[in-house]
């Protein structure tokens, strides 16, 4: 069903045109887990239904995206960086990358990316003032394209020091386009003394990788990759020449915590893993 033709839910005059709502993204159920308006009832349902095969699916999404703002501040605060470059950036919500940025280098230069074009029709009414954050549709598999982009080149200097996020992202990537290569693509393209922030759906049990990996799969009709082992992504980070920063590569729940909780996960069968890693 396409979106011209869905009555009967109140966001649908921001759908862009040929938006499909009847089949779930995962922008919109990650907004669902993260209480967002931006989201439909197939959405929801898949949501629901995820957390039904596996329980604690909404806190691992709270948690990673209280991991995204704790990464953000940590680099703009104390290690002075000035530019973002967010990979597979969600719908807005609250607290977002360039508004954690701007509250600590009020001229921050933030570039968000996401293939979902329902990204950048909720992305350019939040942006329309601030003149140093953007919002693209693009598929970031085409690193060239991306950093490349009119609007890219235009706020960031890939001379200096970039802060390339990769949140809960890269097991969107199936492993025929080689998420490990994408992630060395751009890293060869950054300046020394930039940091890459990753975070993965992990699984130790091959049985859970394979359940929820076919359940994502199913749901998104094959616009998903696969959960991976902790060894996988370490071995991404190592292989991109990558040096993680303390603590290392970590369920990010426990990536530098700051005092506040997040809600305890009814299962921890699949986790979020990953760190802040920084180009020699
Ligand atoms: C689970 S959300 C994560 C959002 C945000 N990074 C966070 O962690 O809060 C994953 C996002 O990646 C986007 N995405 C998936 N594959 C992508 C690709 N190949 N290129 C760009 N964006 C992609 C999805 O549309 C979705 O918005």
């Amino acid at each position: 069903m396409m979106s011209d033709e869905y009555t009967e839910e109140p966001p649908v005059a921001r759908v862009p045109t040929g938006i499909d709502v009847s089949v779930p993204s995962v922008a919109r159920m990650y907004d669902y887990f993260l209480g967002g308006k931006d989201n439909f009832r197939a959405d929801r349902e898949a949501s629901e239904q995820l957390s039904a095969v596996s329980p604690g699916s909404r806190a691992i999404a709270v948690n990673n995206r209280r991991y995204l703002q704790r990464t953000v501040r940590e680099l703009a605060h104390k290690y002075g960086v000035t530019q973002f470059l967010d990979h597979g950036s969600g719908l807005p919500t609250q607290n977002n990358v360039h508004q954690i940025a701007q509250s600590v280098h009020p001229t921050a230069r933030v570039v968000y990316i996401d293939n979902d074009p329902i990204v950048l029709a909720h992305g350019r009414a939040l942006l329309m003032d601030n003149a140093t954050t953007t919002v693209i549709t693009a598929d970031m598999r085409d690193t060239e394209g991306v950093m490349t982009h009119p609007d890219v080149v235009k706020l960031l200097d890939f001379t200096e020091p970039v802060a390339a996020l990769f949140v809960s992202v890269l097991h969107c990537i199936p492993d025929s386009d080689d998420p490990g290569a994408l992630l060395r693509r751009v890293v060869d393209r950054l300046a020394p003394g930039s940091f890459v922030v990753v975070s993965h759906l992990v699984a130790e049990d091959p049985e859970v990788r394979d359940r929820l990996t076919a359940f994502m799969l199913d749901a998104t009709q094959g616009n998903w990759g696969r959960v991976r082992t902790p060894q996988d992504v370490a071995g991404y980070i190592a292989d991109a020449g990558l040096e993680p920063l303390a603590p290392g590569l970590v369920e990010v729940s426990q990536w530098r915590p700051d005092g506040t909780k997040g809600p305890v996960p009814e299962s921890t069968e699949w986790i979020e893993f990953g760190g802040v890693a920084r180009k020699p």
